[in-house]
């Protein structure tokens, strides 16, 4: 059912709602709970922060907007939909490699998040045991060394099968919810589980204000030092940012394409970018107290939530029963994402090859699998593999950082500069107006930044990524 029925007889979301959900769930995933937290701890804190924020509401919003906007004119998939903008435009329908580049790089994203998503999984199990053990009330893993805690995650790492195992788990709920359509399951999934995760969210993140270090944590997430503020660290930002709001992926083309013509998507926009954002934070704020008040270091990275968490529960009342609630927040969060990303391509297969849903996700999914397969193992039995060993930027990286170097390197700020250019300088700006909302000055300052300044950052990241000694 379509908002409107605009959707030409496709499937669509039943309501704005439902959208609004369904795109947060996009945005909100391990990027906020799993990534933000590690960066700001790796990159000195409040100077990060606030550049995030800066670059959320400058070029990240700008590209949100413009990559719902083709969507909804286009109703179709994300390529499909670029082609008819700019058939309509008289412009080249080659622009289209903008959304066929976001497919590859949401099926090559999506092959390794779930290899993340089943480490997610994992501990939820660790959690879970750890809770039929020790009770409610328990701190976790009581009487057992940290050092036995923090080296779950290297034990894990360890063990292929177990690791590929998880991967396939995750798919594989990814798969259930993306087979059953949009209205039926990814629309169904977004609607129950977005509320029960800001639910549990503002839950833990209260019993860590109560029970941790808050004031020292808001201190290190907002006490702006401009010294701090270096040249890598502004970059980490701006990528952090794209990352988070799920751009430069076709994602956001894909999801608008079901969007009905009542929907104001400068608003929409709006209020996805502040919640993805207002979600960063408060896991920044709910993860700091508690690893603060354990005594432990922020900066830990992407052990942050792996392994200094874990520990820091145990010194926490109730910290087995808040550890398993954490990581039963992050699953959700992870799975409305993957859904998303798996999404992109199964919409893109429809089209292409008229197969059905259940199939073409079927397909995607597999693909998936075979890849991640490969990240998963290059923890452990393939961990000499150098896939583009011979390009000297992945000379060093194994199957999953390369996985996730060059689409986030490469591929995603590509695909959003791209998108800049068509959407800013070719396509018909008649068109553009009437979808997008806006009226007066803040049109104008959309305008401004879609043509100038979302490129030109997004052209320093990419040239930063490819030649980092340039900084
Ligand atoms: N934005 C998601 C996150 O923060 C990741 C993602 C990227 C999802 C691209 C969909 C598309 O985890």
């Amino acid at each position: 059912m379509a908002i409107t029925g605009s959707t030409g007889g496709r499937e669509g979301w039943s309501s704005r709602t439902a959208f609004v959900l369904a795109a947060i769930g996009s945005a909100v995933g391990l990027g906020n709970l799993w990534r933000f937290p590690a960066e700001a701890g790796n990159n000195g804190g409040g100077a990060f922060v606030l550049f995030y924020i800066l670059c959320v509401v400058l070029i990240g919003l700008p590209v949100l907007l413009a990559e719902t906007l083709i969507g909804r004119h286009g109703q179709s998939s994300a390529p499909e939909s670029v082609r008819r903008l700019a058939k309509e435009s008289r412009a080249s329908k080659h622009w289209d490699v903008l959304a066929s580049l976001g497919v590859l790089s949401a099926f090559l994203i999506l092959s390794f998040y779930c290899v993340v998503g089943g480490w997610v999984f994992y501990y939820v199990g660790i959690f879970f045991s750890d809770l039929v053990q020790t009770g409610i009330t328990g701190g976790a893993f009581e009487g057992r060394d940290p050092a036995e805690i923090e080296a779950l995650l290297p034990g894990l790492f360890g063990n292929g099968p177990l690791m590929v195992g998880l991967d396939l788990l995750f798919l594989a709920v990814t798969y259930f919810f993306v087979a059953r359509g949009v209205s039926g399951g990814i629309e169904v999934m977004a609607v129950w589980l977005m509320p029960a995760f800001f639910f549990l969210l503002i839950g833990i993140t209260i019993y860590g204000a109560f029970g941790g270090e808050f004031t020292e944590s808001l201190t290190y997430l907002f006490t702006f030092e401009p010294e701090k503020l270096t040249g890598p660290v502004m970059l980490a930002a701006l990528g952090q940012a794209f990352f988070s709001l799920s751009l430069g992926v076709a994602g956001m083309i894909t999801y608008g394409g079901y969007v009905g013509r009542n929907v104001n998507l400068a608003g929409t926009s709006a209020i996805i970018s502040g919640a993805d954002t207002a979600v960063a934070l408060l896991a920044g704020l709910c993860l700091f107290p508690i690893v603060f008040a354990a005594g432990l270091p922020a900066n830990a990275g992407p052990g942050l939530m792996f392994q200094t968490l874990p520990h820091a529960f145990q010194s926490m009342p109730g910290g087995s029963l808040v550890g398993i609630l954490f990581f039963i927040m992050v699953s959700v969060a992870a799975l409305t994402s993957s859904v998303a990303l798996l999404e992109v391509p199964t919409s893109w297969m429809i089209e292409k090859f008229k197969l059905t849903r259940i199939v073409s996700s079927a397909l995607v999914a597999l693909g998936a699998l075979a890849l991640g397969s490969l990240a998963a193992l290059s923890f452990n039995m393939l961990a000499d593999f150098r896939p583009l060993g011979f390009i000297p930027l992945f000379a060093e990286t194994n199957f999953f950082d390369t996985l996730d170097g060059v689409t986030a390197k490469l591929f995603m700020p590509i695909a959003a500069i791209l998108t800049c250019i068509f959407v800013g300088w070719i396509a018909d700006q008649k068109l553009i107006d009437s979808e997008n909302g806006l009226s007066g000055g803040l049109h104008l300052f959309w305008r401004f930044l879609v043509r100038w300044a979302c490129p030109l950052a997004l052209a320093a990241i990419t040239i930063v990524g490819i030649f980092p000694d340039l900084f």
